[in-house]
Formats: structure tokens, C-alpha cells, sequence
């Protein structure tokens, strides 16, 4: 999204991926886009196929005590929604864009060192079919992901990172059945957290709270949805639909934050700069907000010579990045079980959610956080 920002207003930029275009075509991950991001993609010519299929939606629902209560999410935040299309088709829409305009993008590329950025010429190393090349540039912006090199180049002293790791994960699977709700459920269970979601009117996606260190083979077929079926099935008889499963994998969960997002002409977005757990569903839209907020100080930086917009862009971000933190902790705290956690926990957890659901204020509060906050 940042090169066809840049592009879009003239500015060079070259996009090194490590993987290939199939594995960030297909690699299924996050799937729902806060209101700021779908009009983003709107406002910059995107928004063709998300509108045909994407799915949106203006509730959701908390289930616990074997009941599923309705958070009107549009009626709570002056029409505002969530769009269910997943992270990867934006991927495909935003490649799909680059390739027909011609601008560089290299896959199976990795860069495998960055250099200079205290000057005003720094140097991305990278690789290609095990050839080092070299591209030197204005600005480098890491958006290589929690793992990747970019947040390692900048001098150890210069950054504070605030970290914790969860003792759980999520299961998540991906199966041929028709959605049984429009909306996604949360579900607070004895046995741990699920969700329902879903990617299109055939596929539903669905997790489950497991251990962080699950082994997948643990876990056939038949055990997942016999867990599923016990974690979300409410009392009036709903549950979701089964199908074969397409996809299975464990995702740890990790709260991190870092601090200044930039450091010289380096300039972290996404993951590369903080990680939150998905029970809020924000982390591919706190990367959409930043690289709005980068693209803008790049543009009035070329147009004026100014930096006030790339000297603001740390402050800015990470105090969106806390607000997220805070929003995904306290969904993820409220719904899932702790390893630490006894009956009187549980029983607390219930009260929370039972006074969410009965005031208007609570429910606000949740709704105008889940669509998000607009960007800046
Ligand atoms: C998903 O559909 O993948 C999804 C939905 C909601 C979340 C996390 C993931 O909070």
C-alpha cells in the first residue's frame, strides 16, 4: 500500500518481497478491514473488487452463558462498519495495481542488509536467485514484519521495545461451510475462547484458544470441531456449519511495541514496529495507518522539503499503536482463560461481558473502538 501511495503521487519507490507472489497471494491471514482502511482503498482506486465482494458487516456478537448477544456496532458509531475481505486479496488487488502500472517490485528477493541510514543515501543488500545486489535510496521504510531485518539496522540504544507473550494461541482453520451468522461471534467458553468468522457467503474461518506450543497433528479434523461445536453451540440452537477443513494452523500471540518508529531515514511500519493480538482484529489496520501517515510525510517532504510530517510520524503512530494494545488486550483478557485463572476469574469475566451487553455506554465504547478510529 505505501509503494501505490508513493506511485500514485509520483514518488520512485522499489518493493523487495523475501517470499513468492503465490505464497503472499495465498497465505490466508487477517480478514477484517476497520471503516479508515476500506475507504482507503476506495480513495486510491482499490476499492473495485472489495466492493463486489467483500462483506460488511454492522454487528457482531458476544456469546457466554450459552447466549449470543448483538453489539450494534453501525447504530453506535454513527454508520460506520467492518468489512470482512482478507489481508491476502488486498495483497492480490495492491500486486495486481502494481504490476499494470509498471512499478518494481521484486519477489523472492530478500533483503538481507540495511546500511546507511544515518545519512542521506542509505543502502538496502538484498538478494535475488542468490545474486547481492545493492539499492541505494532516500529513505528505506521496514515493512518487513516482526521478524525482519529493518527494526535489527537501527542502533540498539535508540529504540525502547515493551513486550508480552501470552500463554495461549489460537488454532485457526479455514473450511468449505457455509457462515451460519452474518456477524462474528467471540465466545467466551470455560474451555477457553473461539471465534467464528468467516471469508466468503461458502467459507467460514474459525479459531480456538489452544497452547502456544500445540502440536497441529494433535489435532484432527473430528477434535477440532467437536471443540468448536462445544465452545460456541449457544442455547437457541445455533452452531456453525461443518465442512471439509482447507487450512490448519497455530498462531502464537504477542503483544510488542517499539519505541521511536523511526531512526535516521528509516522509517518502520506494520509488524516491524508492533504486534497485537488478533482478538481485535487491528494489526493490518494500525500497518494501513501508518503507511497513510508515512506516504504523507514522504509527499510533503518531496513537495516542500519540509519534515515536520516525518518527524511527527513516530509520535503519532505509536500512540495509535498503544491504543490499540489496549483495546486488544482488554478483548483478550475479557475472553480468554488464563493459565492462572479459577473459577471466581471466569465468573468475573461473565459479570464483564454481562455489563457490556446491558449498557449502552460499555457497548459504545467497544463498537467505536472495533471500527476504529479514523486515521490521521
Ligand atoms: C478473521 O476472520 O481472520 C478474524 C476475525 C476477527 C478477529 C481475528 C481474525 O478478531
Amino acid at each position: 500500500m505505501l509503494g501505490h501511495l508513493l506511485s500514485r503521487h509520483g514518488i520512485d519507490n522499489v518493493i523487495l518481497e523475501s517470499k513468492s507472489q503465490s505464497h503472499v497471494i495465498e497465505r490466508v491471514r487477517a480478514g477484517v478491514l476497520e471503516q479508515g482502511t476500506v475507504d482507503l482503498m476506495h480513495q486510491v482506486g482499490l476499492g473495485e473488487r472489495l466492493r463486489r465482494q467483500g462483506l460488511r458487516h454492522e454487528g457482531l456478537f458476544l456469546a457466554f452463558n450459552g447466549r449470543r448477544h448483538r453489539i450494534d456496532m453501525t447504530g453506535l458509531t454513527n454508520g460506520r462498519a467492518i468489512t470482512i475481505y482478507g489481508q491476502n486479496e488486498v495483497v492480490r488487488d495492491l500486486i495486481e495495481a502494481r504490476t499494470a502500472a509498471d512499478c518494481p517490485l521484486h519477489f523472492e528477493a530478500p533483503a538481507v542488509a540495511v546500511r546507511g541510514i544515518e545519512t542521506a543515501r542509505s543502502v538496502i543488500e538484498y538478494e535475488v536467485a542468490g545474486e547481492r545486489k545493492r539499492l541505494s535510496c532516500d529513505f528505506v521504510a521496514g515493512c518487513d514484519g516482526f521478524h525482519g531485518i529493518a527494526r535489527e539496522a537501527i542502533p540498539r540504544g535508540a529504540l525502547q521495545a515493551y513486550e508480552r507473550a501470552y500463554p495461549f494461541g489460537w488454532l485457526g482453520i479455514l473450511a468449505d461451510a457455509p457462515p451460519t451468522s452474518d456477524e462474528l461471534v467471540y465466545s467466551l467458553h470455560p474451555r477457553g475462547f473461539a471465534l467464528f468468522s468467516m471469508r466468503s457467503p461458502s467459507v467460514t474461518r474459525l479459531y480456538l484458544q489452544c497452547d502456544p506450543d500445540t502440536d497441529i497433528r494433535e489435532w484432527p479434523d473430528d477434535r477440532v470441531w467437536d471443540e468448536l461445536r462445544r465452545r460456541l453451540a449457544t442455547d437457541d440452537g445455533w452452531a456453525p456449519a461443518e465442512g471439509a477443513i482447507t487450512q490448519k494452523a497455530v498462531t502464537p500471540m504477542r503483544s510488542f511495541v517499539v519505541e521511536p518508529m523511526h531512526h535516521g531515514r528509516l522509517f518502520l511500519a506494520g509488524d516491524a514496529a508492533h504486534i497485537v493480538p488478533p482478538t481485535g482484529a487491528k494489526g493490518l489496520n494500525l500497518a494501513m495507518a501508518d503507511v497513510s501517515r508515512l506516504s504523507q510525510a514522504l509527499l510533503e517532504f518531496y513537495t516542500s522539503r519540509r519534515t515536520d510530517l516525518l518527524e511527527s510520524y513516530s509520535a503519532r503512530g505509536v500512540r495509535r499503536a498503544w491504543q490499540a494494545q489496549r483495546f486488544s488486550w482488554l478483548m483478550t483478557s475479557t475472553l480468554h482463560r488464563m493459565n492462572t485463572d479459577n473459577d471466581f476469574d471466569y465468573k468475573r469475566q461473565v459479570a464483564e461481558l454481562d455489563y457490556l451487553v446491558g449498557s449502552r455506554a460499555a457497548m459504545t465504547s467497544l463498537a467505536e473502538n472495533y471500527v476504529g478510529m479514523p486515521f490521521d
